[in-house]
């Protein structure tokens, strides 16, 4: 009777719904909206948008002599003795004009935004109290951008998320725990924890995107701690999503949604909620002047991977990399806007969506499936030759006569025969129908 009443008091009083361990951050259950929203913006904005050569591991690249492209720059460019933080100045951000970028994101489709806050250079979109002189309130723009952009995205809504990053390359602090084997925590305890919580007190991000924990455990960072506190007493506890970046050994297995690898897509369903972090440049996330045309992913490319990801459970996160001025240039806005073309015809096959029983056709790879309200969904990536479209996964939905199938964007039902083991779609003529880059089957069975 005793240890019933100690522990109903327990509870009582302390409110700690979940403990600092993954055991008990596990049972959390996803808030739903984040798997409903299934498309968000990711930006990545920082000082190496200064240089915008290479990649946003400009610094490191450099200081390691991994990428020549970044050796030959800087010999021929600036004097000897040059340092990195000399680029802040010009990380100038005087076009950025936030009520036209969420414009931008609103016409993409995207449903949420994630700015990085602080990528591994460790500089603070942020005047934080942690960051001193190495934030874009006391050099660059003189703004608090975190903010700036928050507030224009709320008003339009959009979710507001912000990543984080938790190493950084050369705070003397963590170099000093890094050569100490992490034996040491004075980087965690007096930078990290603190301003995670300054972060998340002050701009109330519904996802906090952790990244850069692979140098180091989830003991290291006392990760657990800091969830249990996100989840238990943040100002966001009842809608705030986390990924999984938060250790060593913990990627890929616990948070509220998986993103494993950068541009993670496995092509199949997922038992966990994932999501598919990518860039419109293939081979950066931060901006490059001197990326080709062909380095940006095509509209059929984007689609492809939107469709395959939503239909094996996971979100997508699709990356622009703004100037340094704070200019999203027409390539990156040609490629949101394209596909919020796309899913304004095609959006009630995407939001909201499941994954059915099938991810992909049996008979034809250019068809993923999707479900919603007992339709099922069947998204085509091609055009067949002959205007008839072959699909075998969906043959069980056709064994009434009263199934009905659709062309989202198009009037009317479409024709169709059952065979054997096919059911074969007469499409309208192409050159009517509203959607061809990828077109949507919407199947009602009875
Ligand atoms: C990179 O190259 C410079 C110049 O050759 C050298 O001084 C420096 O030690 C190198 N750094 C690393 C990490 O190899
Ligand atoms: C910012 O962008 C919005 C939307 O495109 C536009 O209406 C507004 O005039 C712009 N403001 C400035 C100062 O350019
Ligand atoms: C935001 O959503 C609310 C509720 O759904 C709606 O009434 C409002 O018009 C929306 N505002 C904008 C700017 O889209
Ligand atoms: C860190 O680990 C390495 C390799 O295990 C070892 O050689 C080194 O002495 C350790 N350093 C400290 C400060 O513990
Ligand atoms: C599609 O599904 C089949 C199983 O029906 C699987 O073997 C195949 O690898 C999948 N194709 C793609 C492109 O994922
Ligand atoms: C098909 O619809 C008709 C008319 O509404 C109905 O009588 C019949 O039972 C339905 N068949 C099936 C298999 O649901």
């Amino acid at each position: 009777m005793w240890r019933i009443f100690l522990l109903s008091l327990t509870m009582g009083t302390i409110h700690a719904q979940y403990e600092p361990n993954w055991k008990s951050l596990d049972t959390r259950p996803l808030p739903s909206w984040f798997d409903e929203a299934k498309i968000g913006v990711f930006i990545h904005w920082g000082v190496y948008s200064v240089p915008s050569v290479a990649s946003e591991w400009f610094w490191n690249f450099w200081q390691t002599n991994s990428s020549q492209e970044i050796t030959e720059y800087i010999e021929n460019n600036f004097p000897p003795g040059f340092t990195y933080q000399e680029f802040a100045k010009d990380f100038t951000a005087e076009l950025l004009n936030v009520t036209r970028w969420v414009d931008i994101f609103i016409k993409s489709g995207a449903k949420y935004v994630i700015l990085t806050s602080k990528h591994h250079e460790g500089f603070s979109l942020w005047p934080s109290k942690y960051s001193y002189s190495w934030n874009a309130k006391d050099l660059g723009p003189h703004r608090d951008i975190v903010e700036e952009l928050g507030e224009a995205v709320r008003k339009s809504n959009l979710t507001y998320g912000l990543y984080h990053s938790l190493f950084e390359w050369y705070h003397p602090l963590f170099l000093a725990d890094q050569a100490n084997n992490f034996t040491t925590q004075t980087f965690v305890d007096n930078k990290i924890m603190l301003e995670m919580k300054e972060l998340v007190n002050r701009y109330q991000p519904l996802i906090l995107w952790s990244d850069g924990s692979i140098a180091a455990t989830d003991t290291y960072w006392k990760s657990t701690e800091f969830i249990a506190w996100l989840y238990n007493e943040s100002p966001v506890k009842d809608f705030v999503v986390t990924n999984d970046r938060w250790g060593d050994g913990v990627v890929c297995k616990h948070g509220d949604f998986y993103t494993c690898d950068d541009r993670y897509d496995p092509g199949t369903l997922q038992n966990k909620k994932w999501e598919n972090a990518l860039t419109i440049d293939k081979k950066s996330w931060g901006f490059r002047r001197n990326a080709a045309l062909e380095d940006y992913m095509t509209p059929l490319e984007l689609l492809t991977v939107v469709v395959r990801t939503v239909s094996c459970g996971g979100n997508v996160l699709i990356n622009v990399g703004p100037t340094k001025d704070g200019v999203i240039t027409p390539i990156f806005e040609e490629r949101l806007s394209q596909l919020g073309d796309w899913l304004e015809i095609n959006g009630e096959a995407i939001y909201n969506s499941k994954p059915w029983t099938f991810q992909n056709d049996s008979l034809n790879s250019d068809v993923w499936y999707t479900t919603r309200d007992n339709t099922v969904y069947a998204i085509n990536l091609d055009w067949p030759q002959d205007n008839d479209v072959i699909l075998g996964s969906v043959i069980d939905l056709f064994k009434s006569t009263n199934t009905t199938v659709a062309l989202l964007g198009n009037e009317g039902t479409l024709k169709w025969t059952l065979q054997s083991d096919r059911v074969v779609i007469q499409l309208p003529n192409k050159a009517i129908v509203k959607s061809v880059t990828a077109w949507v089957l919407k199947v009602i069975a009875f």
